[in-house]
């Protein structure tokens, strides 16, 4: 038996300070549509960048309130007409903006995977995982041999960066902020793990890796940057998957040389990967990563650190925000 409402998180005002956003609002529950599915979500995925999605940088000219979270694991409660893909009770993982912080999502039905349990780890894949897959393989043509530098390592889409560049046959350097973190990478099987309240990442590479970095997946900004962009190697690629550092300030105004300077003479490129731009893509880079936990090849840190309700995503948010979190970081519905 359903309920008549149920609850969702939303930004009742646009704010990158994501408690100051964030709201929880009642609503009917209605029934599912001739072709969607409804979703009974049990746990839900957060990002980096859900200060963004609650600063209104994802929805340019809407106005508050919008729906906040996106992927989110649990399983379906109703079907609507003429959907026979799934049945109630099935595990499914969604992942679209608004989707994930809400107790119920009705979907479209083929917008939905059918995933063998409604678990964190499962989860972790649609968004970390294959924002992973597709930076490096896709947008950062990753070949076997190379040199991939990681930063944020231990993060939530980190931990997946680093352990398909190994997969691929790649030497992996590693970034992180603490020795358990550091004490993750190794278990990922990260070859040089830079802990960087302890060494210099630039004293590093140039001590280390002469030649230079052959791919950096690069998601933290300012100094991380500016480091991994001078580090490249002879046809090196940089690939921007994000700049936490910069998310919840002005971003920084620097005056330097202009880019062109650090990439010609090497023939190397900086290029930046956002998944809404890979909808299509996707689906393949998702089964490839379930296929691979069902066969013990890719290992999903989950954060330690337990949030229960919708009242504690703006705590997990910020708990993400603090630099303290390792692997990826969920909350329970
Ligand atoms: N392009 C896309 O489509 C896409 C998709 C998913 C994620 N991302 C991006 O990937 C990055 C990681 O996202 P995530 O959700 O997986 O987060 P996360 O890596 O799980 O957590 C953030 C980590 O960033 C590091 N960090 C460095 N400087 C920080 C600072 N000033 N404040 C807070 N944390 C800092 C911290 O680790 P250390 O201190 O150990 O470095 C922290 O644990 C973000 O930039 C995010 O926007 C992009």
């Amino acid at each position: 038996m359903l309920p008549s409402t149920y609850r969702k998180l939303v930004a009742a005002r646009f704010s990158p300070r994501f408690r100051e956003a964030a709201a929880v609002v009642e609503v009917p529950l209605e029934a599912p549509g001739p072709g969607d599915i409804l979703v009974r979500n049990r746990c839900a995925g957060v990002n980096a960048t859900d200060v963004n999605i609650s600063a209104g940088r994802y929805t340019p000219g809407a106005q508050p309130p919008i729906d906040l979270g996106a992927e989110a694991v649990g399983e379906v409660a109703a079907v609507g007409d003429g959907v026979t893909a799934f049945q109630v009770g099935d595990a499914v993982l969604t992942n679209s903006l608004g989707g994930g912080y809400r107790e119920y999502y009705t979907v479209r039905a083929g917008r939905a995977v059918r995933v063998p349990a409604a678990s964190p780890e499962i989860l972790a894949l649609a968004i970390s995982g294959v924002t992973a897959s597709i930076g490096l393989s896709v947008t950062g043509e990753m070949q076997a041999g190379e040199t991939v530098l990681v930063t944020a390592a231990a993060g939530g889409t980190g931990q997946f960066a680093v352990q398909l560049a190994k997969a691929a046959g790649c030497h992996v350097i590693g970034t992180c902020g603490g020795p358990d973190k550091a004490e993750l990478l190794r278990t990922l099987g990260c070859d040089r793990v830079v802990n960087y309240h302890d060494e210099d990442l630039d004293a590093v590479l140039g001590a280390e890796y002469p030649r230079g970095v052959d791919l950096v997946y690069e998601s933290v900004g300012r100094r991380m940057f500016d480091v991994a962009l001078e580090h490249l190697a002879v046809r090196g690629r940089l690939v921007i998957i994000g700049y936490i550092t910069e998310y919840l300030d002005t971003p920084e105004a620097v005056t330097a040389p202009r880019i062109y300077t650090k990439l010609l003479s090497k023939s190397a490129s900086v290029r930046s990967m956002f998944l809404p731009h890979f909808f299509r893509q996707a689906p393949e880079h998702l089964t490839r990563l379930l296929e691979m936990v069902r066969a013990g090849a890719l290992q999903v840190a989950i954060d330690p650190a337990e949030f229960r309700g919708l009242e504690a995503v703006a705590d997990a948010v910020e708990h993400l925000h603090s630099g303290r979190s390792r692997g990826k970081v969920v909350v329970w519905l």
